[in-house]
């Protein structure tokens, strides 16, 4: 049987045992022109295998796709793709140096998105058709039902939505992932129902995606890992700004406007959101949980702490230490833990009803408390918008954290206005850096503008924005600014090298 058969316990259905096929034959399906959509979503559980045969087809025969993912992915196919040139566009995020610079410079066409909205535009062909999804697998069912890995991303209706569909089976991914996911499809507009989630662990889907087997037209058998996050540990600016963040909290229990449970957390990508979250390590609070987008280290440092009681994500990224422990022993933390495709884990209905608190990174903000977290000097992409906006807008609170000071204290992250706005002043509540924390719930410009520079701004950079909120104070308005030196800051720092006016400097000051 197993000779016959090999991998029968991940390729369940037997007809498709003939369907296994090798990367290069599989690529070879992928032409010219084409829109690609591939399982992956912030380095997990993407496709491993195919993307880098059509590197390798391209770099002899060049040939160019849309691509869209889930989110970033790992394993450098982004960069092999973009340096093999097959990528003409790319979405809804990325976080790949090599295709970041490659969107700078105008050659690939980067359209970031709202992560729940991507599906959505494709359901009614706004965007897309899809011609081919690559979707990697644990196992493939006993009907042909595909049992996704480590993230789920947006692979559920990318199998759905494409005529054909190549499937990664990844041996090195745990069986015992089997039962972590929760697919559920909206129905089309207007049939569509509320969306029956009301708790961050209820179950309102199916484990796998269930597909027509005919539409699998190859399976690739894949061993490779997916690439661990990089995230830093904390630091004494993150440390302090999650310090502010359980101070800030705590009086919102002590007032009676949370419980010690809070309410569930969503945390965005990258160091600064994942060391707040280990902030809450040493806190007071307990019975949390999660509703969010990425699960981090910090979430299963969380429970493993007994702080958390669960956690509803889209993907899974660890760092190799971490990952190596958690996906060792998967089964202490499986009853506690869901993935959902990402317009499930990132719905505004959804995020509304539960009353998220959503916490996640700025580039910079501005005086007024709008936020940048896509772009610096407000044209190059960092990486893109992710899920933020879609936690942020909806929100019960909508967390901004950022260091005050980037690149050695040469930029300030709080300037007159934003380079490039993200998240307006109408969603930000609260904005905190290793200063401290500015509430700017119910204020008005002019408070907001006052709270936020004396809370959250590093000296020399404190005083400047006093002296340019005086000046615009003077011109009147209800959001007074000195347009022509708005943006003085950035561009004194793209001509000089730093944001500070000869002749202060950070150590004249501190
Ligand atoms: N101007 C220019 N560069 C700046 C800057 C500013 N105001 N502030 C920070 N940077 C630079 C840092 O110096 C660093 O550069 P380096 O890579 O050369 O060292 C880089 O930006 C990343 O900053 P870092 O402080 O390490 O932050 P991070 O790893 O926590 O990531 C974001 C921050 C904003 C880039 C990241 O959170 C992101 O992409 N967010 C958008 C998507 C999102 O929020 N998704 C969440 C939903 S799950």
């Amino acid at each position: 049987m197993q000779d016959q058969f090999p991998h029968h316990d991940r390729i369940r259905l037997p007809a498709l045992h003939e369907r296994i096929t090798t990367a290069a034959a599989a690529a070879a399906l992928i032409q010219d022109g084409m829109t690609v959509g591939m399982s992956g979503f912030t380095k997990s559980g993407d496709a491993k295998e195919v993307p880098l045969a059509m590197a390798e087809r391209a770099r002899q025969r060049p040939f160019k796709i849309t691509l869209m993912t889930g989110a970033s992915l790992g394993n450098d196919v982004d960069k092999l793709l973009t340096e093999a040139g097959v990528l003409a566009r790319r979405l809804p995020f990325q976080a790949d140096p090599v295709l970041r610079a490659a969107i700078n410079r105008g050659e690939v066409m980067y359209v970031d998105q709202h992560l729940s909205e991507t599906v959505e535009m494709l359901r009614t062909r706004q965007l897309g058709p899809i011609d081919i999804a690559i979707v990697e697998a644990i196992a493939i069912t006993e009907t042909g039902a595909i049992i996704p890995s480590t993230s789920i991303g947006n692979s559920a209706s990318f199998a759905i939505l494409a005529d054909k569909v190549i499937v990664e089976i990844n041996l090195n991914q745990s069986l015992e992932l089997e039962g972590l996911h929760d697919i559920f499809i909206p129905k089309h507009r207007p049939q569509r129902e509320p969306m029956p989630l009301i708790t961050p662990s209820d179950r309102v889907g199916t484990t796998a995606i269930h597909i027509p087997p005919e539409k699998i037209v190859a399976i690739v058998i894949t061993e490779k890992n997916d690439s661990s996050s990089t995230i830093l540990p904390p630091d004494a600016d993150t440390d302090a700004i999650a310090a502010h963040l359980v101070d800030f909290f705590k009086e919102e229990v002590r007032i009676g406007r949370l419980t010690n449970q809070l309410l569930p957390l969503q945390a965005g990508i990258g160091t600064i959101a994942n060391a707040v979250m280990t902030g809450f390590i040493n806190s007071p609070f307990a019975g949390l949980t999660m509703y969010s987008e990425v699960l981090q280290d910090s979430t299963f440092d969380l429970f493993d702490a007994g702080k958390l009681d669960f956690a509803s994500g889209s993907s899974i990224t660890l760092s190799a230490d971490k990952g190596k422990q958690v996906f060792g022993e998967l089964a202490r933390y499986k009853e506690r833990l869901v993935l959902r495709p990402q317009e499930v884990s990132n719905h505004p209905e959804i995020i509304r009803r539960l009353g998220i608190i959503a916490i996640n990174t700025a580039l910079e903000a501005d005086i007024y408390g709008n936020v940048n977290s896509t772009h610096t000097l407000g044209t190059h992409v960092m990486n893109g918008i992710g899920g933020s906006g879609d936690f942020a807008r909806n929100a019960y609170l909508a967390v901004f954290a950022t260091k005050s000071l980037a690149k050695g204290g040469r930029i300030s992250s709080i300037v007159p206005m934003v380079s490039h706005v993200d998240h307006n002043e109408h969603d930000v509540d609260i904005l905190v850096t290793e200063i401290g924390l500015a509430d700017l719930r119910g204020l008005a410009p002019r408070e907001r503008a006052r709270v936020i520079i004396d809370y959250c701004v590093a000296e020399p950079y404190r005083q400047l924005l006093r002296d340019y909120v005086a000046e615009a104070g003077e011109r009147g308005g209800h959001t007074p600014h000195v347009l022509e030196k708005a943006l003085s800051w950035h561009t004194r720092y793209r001509d000089t090298g730093t944001m500070l006016p000869p002749p202060v400097t950070l150590a004249a000051t501190t």
